[in-house]
């Protein structure tokens, strides 16, 4: 069967980008098609924090600790290198 595909935009001003779901967004986002910044893309440095409007699965206990030092009163802050793409997303960076 084949996988959803899901609906990647962005508040500012760059075309959708259509994904497979559980596709690794670090591997298909870039400079040129995106607003969003990958520094480690392993979940450690904070680079990639970003807001999400959509439904996906909640943050890991890794990435939640992360989540607490880098953007701690931010309740829809995400990090996008460790986002598991379920669902049509909205994206717009934080850093
Ligand atoms: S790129 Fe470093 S935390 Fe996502």
């Amino acid at each position: 069967m084949n996988k959803k595909l899901c609906k990647i935009s962005f508040e500012q001003n760059y075309p959708d980008i259509h994904l497979n779901q559980d596709d690794n967004l670090s591997e298909h986002l870039t400079v040129q098609n995106s607003p969003i910044l990958f520094g480690c893309r392993t979940g450690i440095c904070g680079t990639c924090l970003v807001s999400i409007k959509g439904d996906i699965p909640p943050p890991t206990e890794e990435e939640k600790e992360i989540l607490e030092i880098f953007a701690p009163e931010n309740k829809q802050a995400r990090l996008a290198c460790q986002i598991q793409l379920t669902n049509d997303i909205k994206i717009s960076p934080l850093t």
